[in-house]
């Protein structure tokens, strides 16, 4: 089988990254670290470091703070046309070297090169060119007001200031465009901060932004860990926004440490999200979607639907239908032919998914296929789906962020109770509901606390769709119309007449 990519560009590439780290990129301009450390990036299909990154700290996030915040009058004035044109100019130059970008985001993720480009390319320029329709279109409204005299009452919308952006390593690319679009669109400038495990596609960003023509300074990256570059971005008091994607925990602490300046916080957290399959459902199709909608990127979505509610009279059908999948699961490194599922991401992520899976054993689940380690090098692991787990059960509580299900069956009980056992987290970010009774469809659609409802394979991330979690998921949504406004600060303006 032919390989869906350039041999030659993915020798140069290798070449290239064993070459020489990546650089930060501040004000325009691209350095290494103030204290010249280094990461090290490591294949997580090998486990052996193929590449190292700029280990920016303090010294260079206040430097991309200050360059932001230069820049920041610039880019704000800027006529909205004028922002819409570099960002489609962005989005085109991704495009272009889109084989290159999704050969990097596959090598320093793990994940399948097909899904790197899918996901990753497609989604990145889909944000950018979503978003650069947005720039001319952000109106305040004018308002009837209700005192005495005659007054003009309107409100404007203006951009926030200066954005940090913080991204983790599921989905590296897009997640920084998804981030970096729309605060363009609003006029504000970012510093982005990767994740420390994949910092390389963002390096390679700062290139075809320079290339688009962007005004230095409107868009800077600090690679570099969280806990040195993250919390000094977050502590920063020059930034007016963070705009986060990660763990929960974090994302709590993201809370606490922007008190200081009281920094506007959008945060998108974890999740742990309900597949309901309901006995009249087009099971060809359910037993697919909530296969991968479990073992796609191997688990590390905010989004998977890792708890699994299937009718009792149904229950055997699907379950043996999605272990049948995963056993047949092509699990391999994102590069090689017909891989449909990478590693994990580290040996961290790998330790915690493995932690978890034992847990459930000794809480009393049962391993229903794969739970193992595969063998060899690299940080592959079975898809596995848990059965016999219940509500109580820390596997079925928290979240995994790895190709690990948990099912559960129900009875012909009510809706109120399958969606009482559905919201059964603290969790509310996602859901999937398979039924062809469009009226239980949307009762439960309504009873679900969730801030996205998937019926029947509803599609899944679009830049028009507002992505966000309830209770501890996040605060705030992303993508649409609300997207973009979480990037402004809404001001009232009257004028007596
Ligand atoms: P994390 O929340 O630590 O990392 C996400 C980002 O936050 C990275 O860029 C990291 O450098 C940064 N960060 C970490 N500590 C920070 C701090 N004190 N201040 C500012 N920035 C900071 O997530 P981690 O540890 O990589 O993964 C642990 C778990 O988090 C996963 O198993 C998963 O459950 C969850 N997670 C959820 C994601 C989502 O899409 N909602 C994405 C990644 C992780
Ligand atoms: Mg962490």
């Amino acid at each position: 089988m032919n390989a869906p990519f350039s041999q030659d560009i993915l020798a140069a590439l290798k070449q290239d990254l064993a070459a020489k780290a990546t650089q930060l990129f501040i004000g325009g301009e691209f350095s290494a670290a103030a204290s010249g450390e280094t990461i090290e990036v490591i294949d997580p299909a090998t486990g052996q470091v193929f590449a190292h990154a700029a280990a920016g700290g303090a010294e260079d996030i206040d430097r991309a703070v200050k360059a932001a915040r230069a820049a920041f009058p610039v880019w704000a004035a800027t006529m909205p046309s004028v922002r819409a044109k570099l960002m489609l100019k962005l989005a085109d130059l991704i495009e272009q070297h889109g084989e290159t970008i999704a050969l990097t985001e596959s090598l320093d993720n793990g994940m399948p090169f097909m899904m790197a480009k899918f996901a990753g390319i497609g989604g990145a320029t889909e944000q950018l060119r979503y978003n650069a329709g947005w720039a001319t279109k952000i109106t305040g409204e004018t308002m009837q007001i209700s005192w005495p005299g005659e007054y003009q009452a309107m409100s404007l919308r203006e951009p926030v200031g200066v954005v940090g952006a913080i991204v983790p390593w599921n989905f590296p690319f897009v997640m920084a465009v998804a981030k970096i679009a729309p605060a363009l669109a609003a006029g504000c400038t970012v510093v982005l901060k990767p994740a420390e495990q994949t910092p390389l596609t963002a390096a390679k960003l700062g290139e075809l932004i320079a290339e688009a023509g962007f005004p230095a300074g409107v868009i800077n990256i600090v690679t570099g860990y969280g806990t040195t570059a993250g919390a000094a971005l977050v502590d920063h008091p020059q930034v007016d926004k963070i705009s986060f994607t990660g763990s929960t925990g974090v994302g709590k602490g993201i809370v606490r440490a922007s008190v200081g300046n009281l920094k506007r916080v959008t945060l998108e957290l974890g999740g742990k999200s309900p597949t309901m399959i309901f006995a009249d459902a087009d099971l060809d199709k359910a037993i697919p979607a909530a296969a991968m909608g479990i073992f796609g990127n191997a688990g590390q979505v905010c989004a998977a639907g890792s708890r699994l509610f299937v009718h009792q009279s149904v229950y055997e059908q699907v379950v043996d239908g999605i272990a049948a999948r995963a056993a047949s699961m092509k699990v391999g490194a994102g590069l090689a032919p017909g891989t449909e599922m990478g590693p994990l991401v580290s040996q961290k992520q790998l330790d915690r998914v493995m932690d978890y899976i034992s847990t459930g054993a000794s809480e009393g689940a049962t391993v229903g296929v794969g739970g193992k380690r595969i063998e060899g090098d690299g940080y592959f692991l079975q898809p596995t789906v848990l059965t016999g787990t219940a509500s109580g059960m820390k596997v079925v509580q928290e979240e995994i962020f790895g190709p690990v299900l948990c099912a559960m069956r129900f009875g012909d009980d009510d809706l109120e109770s399958i969606a009482t056992s559905a919201n059964a987290t603290e969790y509310g970010l996602s859901s999937s509901i398979w039924t062809r009774d469009l009226s239980t469809a949307l009762k439960l659609a309504r009873r679900i606390k969730a801030g996205t409802v998937r019926i029947n394979g509803g599609m899944g991330v679009d830049p028009a769709m507002p992505l966000g979690g309830y209770k501890q998921s996040g605060w705030g949504r992303e993508n649409g119309r609300s997207g973009v406004e979480a990037y402004t600060e809404l001001k009232s303006v009257t004028i007596g007449l």
